[in-house]
């Protein structure tokens, strides 16, 4: 035995540490004993592993539940996927973020109706054909759901991945992650991909997590870890900087009579495209400005009253906003200013059911007692 191996006791081969081939088996045992029971998990079918591993693409496992949940109840199968009202779906969705994923996840279901008689196909190579499935979600729906072999690799992962080999590859770049996909293909165990898989995501949620020091002391993988090995686990993985955010200063207008609210649906292409939001003014505007403003397009206002700042961060820009809760005289059916014919007048419960309403506006529809998403105390 050599200096590299001799803590390795947990596997019954001799391996060096860092070589992936000793990860399987610790692995495997740590995640009998310490898998959390999850919906998707419990009851594997393609269609419920498809879904969640979208919806983790955009949160954690505790937000997702409650969406996961309600997204089966109400659509439970392919087919009944592939046939909702764009606005159903993105109902759905609301509070997830990146609406796109769940365009996708319909065009994909539609697909499947068309060219898969309603059954997802179960080859890796099918499943990279579906719109918005890419090596990761293949991999984990071929695995998870259908049994075959293929890793699924993400971020969680990569970084795993890294600090075991202590490897200082740039895991951004897509050869990367490729070439770790083709070394996890070599070490797979054959009776229980999906299970590896899902265990590697959840070692690198749980234990080796990304913002602070990882929990090694629980790890099953120390004895192989390189950077554990000399305590620099920290710097790994490397990763490309994130790219700087444009900040967008913006004056958001919730604007009632006695019955009606107004909102303004956002054009079909482009950020939170089809969503529906609030009105809203380029800037931080006074009081002053924003009367003006609304005078000129039909309205009599009678109060207006600020409301909190608030901050909504997407991937490449921030929005920084100002409030104002107005109250006009009346607003169905003057519809004269340049801005006001695209305005829409509803009736704030009608959000409960239609109108998707993105949450970086979740700030302003309190101002109307609407919830948005799921109610933060199913989480
Ligand atoms: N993160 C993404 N997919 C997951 C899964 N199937 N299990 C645990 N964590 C995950």
């Amino acid at each position: 035995m050599d200096k590299y191996n001799e803590n390795l006791t947990d596997v019954k081969e001799i391996f060096r540490k860092g070589d992936l081939r000793a990860i399987p088996k610790p692995l495997l045992k740590w995640y009998d004993n310490n898998r959390r029971i999850l919906p998707w998990r419990e009851q594997p079918t393609p269609y419920r592993v498809w879904v969640s591993e979208i919806m983790l693409q955009q949160t954690r496992v505790e937000a997702v539940k409650p969406y996961f949940q309600r997204f089966m109840d109400t659509l439970p199968d392919i087919a009944a996927l592939a046939e909702a009202p764009e606005e159903t779906l993105l109902k759905l969705w609301e509070g997830l973020g990146y609406y796109n994923r769940v365009r996708n996840l319909q065009k994909a279901a539609i697909q499947i109706m068309e060219d898969y008689a309603g059954i997802m196909p179960d080859s890796y190579e099918e499943l990279l054909k579906l719109k918005g499935i890419g090596s990761y979600t293949a991999g984990a729906v071929s695995s998870i759901a259908y049994g075959k072999p293929n890793p699924a690799v993400d971020g969680n992962v990569l970084r795993v991945i890294a600090r075991i080999r202590k490897d200082d590859r740039c895991i951004s770049e897509d050869k990367v992650k490729k070439a770790v996909e083709k070394d996890l293909w070599e070490v797979i165990p054959k009776d229980r991909p999906g299970d590896f898989n899902q265990a590697m995501m959840e070692i690198g949620a749980c234990v080796c997590i990304p913002n602070g020091a990882p929990h090694c002391e629980e790890c099953p993988l120390r004895q192989i870890c390189l950077a554990y090995e000399d305590g620099t686990q920290q710097q790994y993985p490397n990763k490309a900087k994130a790219k700087e955010r444009t900040i967008e200063e913006k004056t958001i207008l919730i604007i009632r009579d006695a019955e009606l609210a107004v909102l303004h649906k956002r054009p079909a292409k482009g950020l939170l495209a089809g969503m529906y939001e609030f009105p809203s003014m380029k800037g931080f505007c006074t009081a002053e400005e924003v009367k003006e403003y609304l005078t000129e397009n039909g309205l009599q206002v009678l109060r207006i009253q600020p409301l909190e700042d608030a901050k909504h961060i997407f991937s490449h820009r921030e929005w920084h906003m100002k409030g104002y809760l107005i109250r006009v005289d009346e607003l169905a059916p003057k519809k004269v200013g340049p801005d006001s014919a695209d305005w829409i007048y509803i009736e704030p419960r009608e959000t409960q059911d239609r109108y998707p309403i993105p949450s970086a506006f979740a700030a302003y529809a309190k101002g109307l007692s609407m919830q948005l998403g799921i109610p933060r105390t199913m989480f």
